[in-house]
């Protein structure tokens, strides 16, 4: 059981939420995620560690509210208790030791899952370079944050509304070509699985070394039920103990986007019953 200690509502979808839980904090690193359940009966949900602080014995999360169980994560406030944290799950992302311009991508709650990365890559001695994106001022997340933890934060906007105006792809082929903070020795991608894909089509020439976070669906987390496999490689993995981080320019992206929509009618189903019990509630 965690307790929640803060909230704040980052979107009208998106909340962020700080952790009581000492144990996950103390041996976090970035990359990693848990896996959630609020209620006894309940789904567990996989969720990345955007931060860990391991002396408050505190870990961040922020949650995007799709469906039924974020949801229900969402409707959650200080002095809650979440049912089952279960962390930290997969493997930490491999960080360069030194001298190296790394570029974390983040889109959607991606963007929160860069405080830790970048924090971690500028404190192993390496440039630590942020691309955020949204499509407006107003849906972009943890940018301040960010500032304190990053050399250089970089932000894109599809319309224009604060930073450039174009793509976070856009922002990152202009640094392979040596503008800005200058041309990324390695690339990390962490968001919606469009933009990942588009990420890995954006440094496939360069040949720079390209991750990605998949986010397949899971049941367990723990390699036992085969929910989260991705094909990477010609050969299967499982997110939740091989990943959820892989070479970008192995993951075959067309299969995890059509997998991840394979239980789209039952989750449309889970989402209209909640909203049904909560308006009988109200
Ligand atoms: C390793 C990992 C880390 C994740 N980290 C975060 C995080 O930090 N914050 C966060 O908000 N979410 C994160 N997710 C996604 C999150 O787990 C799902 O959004 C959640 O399970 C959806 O549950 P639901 O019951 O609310 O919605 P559902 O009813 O299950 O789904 C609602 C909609 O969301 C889509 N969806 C469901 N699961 C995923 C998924 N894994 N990826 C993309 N779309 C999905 C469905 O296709 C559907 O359209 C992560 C997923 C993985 C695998
Ligand atoms: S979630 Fe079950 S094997 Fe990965």
């Amino acid at each position: 059981m965690s307790r929640i200690v803060e909230t704040r509502q980052l979107t009208p979808v998106t909340k962020m939420f700080v952790l009581d839980n000492r144990l996950i904090a103390e041996s976090a690193q970035a990359g990693q995620f848990v896996m959630l359940r609020v209620h006894k009966d309940g789904e567990r949900i996989p969720v990345t560690i955007a931060d860990y602080d391991r002396e408050a014995g505190t870990i961040t999360i922020v949650v995007q509210a799709v469906g039924a169980t974020t949801r229900r994560v969402d409707a959650l406030d200080v002095g809650d208790e979440i049912l089952d944290v279960a962390g930290p799950l997969g493997s930490p992302i491999e960080i360069p030791d030194g001298g190296a311009h790394v570029v974390g991508v983040g889109g959607g709650f991606g963007a929160a899952a860069l405080l830790c990365l970048m924090r971690e890559i500028h404190a192993k001695g390496n440039t630590a370079t942020a691309i955020v994106g949204a499509r407006n001022q107003d849906l972009l997340i943890m940018t301040n944050e960010l500032l304190g933890v990053a050399d250089n934060v970089e932000i894109c906007t599809d319309d224009g509304s604060a930073g450039m105006k174009g793509f976070v792809t856009q922002r990152l082929a202009q640094l392979i070509e040596g503008q800005g903070p200058g041309r990324p020795d390695r690339v990390i991608a962490i968001g919606p699985m469009a933009m990942m894909r588009a990420i890995a089509a954006t440094t496939k020439e360069s040949g720079i070394k390209t991750m990605v976070s998949m986010d397949p669906l899971m049941v367990d987390g723990t390699g036992m039920c085969g929910g989260c496999r991705v094909i990477v490689d010609g050969k299967s993995q499982f997110a939740c103990i091989d990943g959820p981080v892989f070479d970008a320019q192995l993951v075959d992206f067309d299969l995890a986007m059509r997998r991840n929509k394979a239980y789209a009618e039952q989750e449309k189903a889970a989402a209209e019953r909640l909203a049904c019990a909560t308006a009988e509630a109200v």
